[in-house]
């Protein structure tokens, strides 16, 4: 098979495609062939060696697949063969995304949802997962609730605005001016321009936040939180506002997402009910794996995706 690899970590320029052994899917995987491959902020960390989750390279990068079931390792009853799937498996070791085919535990993918293409599917898993992990698992959301979402426009944030309504939460949402639009178009009832003004002066009395962002965002989110709220973190939170935190009642639940079966199935069922759109701001063929996820790091609106 066609896969993208690097010998070593550094910019962009490092991945190059190459041919390698196709997989073989043991017991309980299936054999993937890839149509799409999501790309992930991670990837181009793990790339430049910033956050060595792979150990040394040679690697192939890439969770979020979406793609066909090519074959089926033994005892493999949940899909067959032909059927159309999505999923991040794996994480956080390798899953080898950016390739014709991955080998794929069967129960960390799902069937993907109907009303989407593979492109659309791909750009669904880890932001997706993350956006539903954070939000229902962690953050127990309820419909009538006040979310802050912070960047809307982001890979996870504007899947993040879009579960959150679906929960029945009233949600507000930060992001730059020329994203504001994007983000009241995905049911925001209300948007803040993070450049013109604080977000802790604009909002407050959330119930629940989902920070996406780092630095001194998780101190600030706490002065917009009730007492008694919850603050989910993507990023890390520093101990001093963890004890601010504790001082309110507020619940900091700094979260790592996880492989998750049932997590994809409310996904693609959000989808098939026109809850849940994925945006895709730009595809990329698998050989351009390096200027896709440069073009991430520019701050498209949504995910890059690779089609295979
Ligand atoms: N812990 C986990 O399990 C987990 C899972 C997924 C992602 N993550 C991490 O979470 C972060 C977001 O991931 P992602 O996939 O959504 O990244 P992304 O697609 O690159 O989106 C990041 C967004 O942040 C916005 N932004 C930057 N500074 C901002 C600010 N001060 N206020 C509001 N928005 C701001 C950017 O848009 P603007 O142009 O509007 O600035 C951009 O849309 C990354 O650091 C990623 O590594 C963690």
């Amino acid at each position: 098979m066609h896969a993208v690899i690097q010998n070593s970590v550094g910019g962009p320029d490092v991945l190059f495609v190459s041919e390698q052994p196709d997989p073989s899917p043991g017991p309980g995987e299936v054999l993937v062939r890839v149509k799409a491959a999501g790309i992930n902020p991670v990837d181009g960390a793990v790339r430049g060696g910033f956050y060595p989750l792979l150990g040394d390279p040679p690697f192939i990068l890439g969770w979020d697949i979406s793609g066909t079931v090519e074959a089926l390792g033994a005892g493999v009853t949940a899909v067959k063969v032909g059927d159309e799937v999505f999923g991040m498996p794996r994480f956080p070791k390798q899953a080898g995304a950016y390739a014709e085919l991955a080998a794929t535990p069967a129960d960390e993918i799902a069937i993907k949802p109907a009303g989407i293409d593979h492109a659309h599917a791909a750009a669904l898993p880890l932001a997706g997962l993350t956006a539903w992990q954070g939000l229902v698992r962690h953050g127990r959301i309820q419909s009538g609730q006040r979310a802050l979402i912070h960047a809307g426009a982001g890979g996870v944030g504007h899947l993040a605005v879009q579960i959150a309504k679906a929960r029945g939460a009233y949600v507000v949402s930060t992001a730059s001016p020329d994203k504001l639009d994007f983000v009241g178009s995905l049911g925001a009832d209300e948007v803040i321009d993070y450049t013109k003004s604080d977000f802790a002066k604009k909002a407050c009395e959330f119930d629940l936040v989902l920070e996406t962002v780092g630095g001194d965002h998780a101190e600030e989110s706490l002065k917009v939180l009730r007492d008694g709220g919850v603050l989910v973190s993507l990023l890390n939170v520093h101990d001093t506002t963890k004890a601010k935190a504790r001082e309110r009642n507020i619940r900091v639940e700094r979260m790592s997402v996880v492989p998750d079966r049932e997590g994809l199935v409310e996904l693609a069922k959000l989808v098939d009910a026109k809850k849940l759109s994925p945006h895709v701001a730009k595809t990329f063929p698998l050989d351009q794996a390096g200027a896709a996820q440069a073009f991430l790091a520019t701050r498209p609106i949504g995910k890059v995706v690779l089609t295979v």
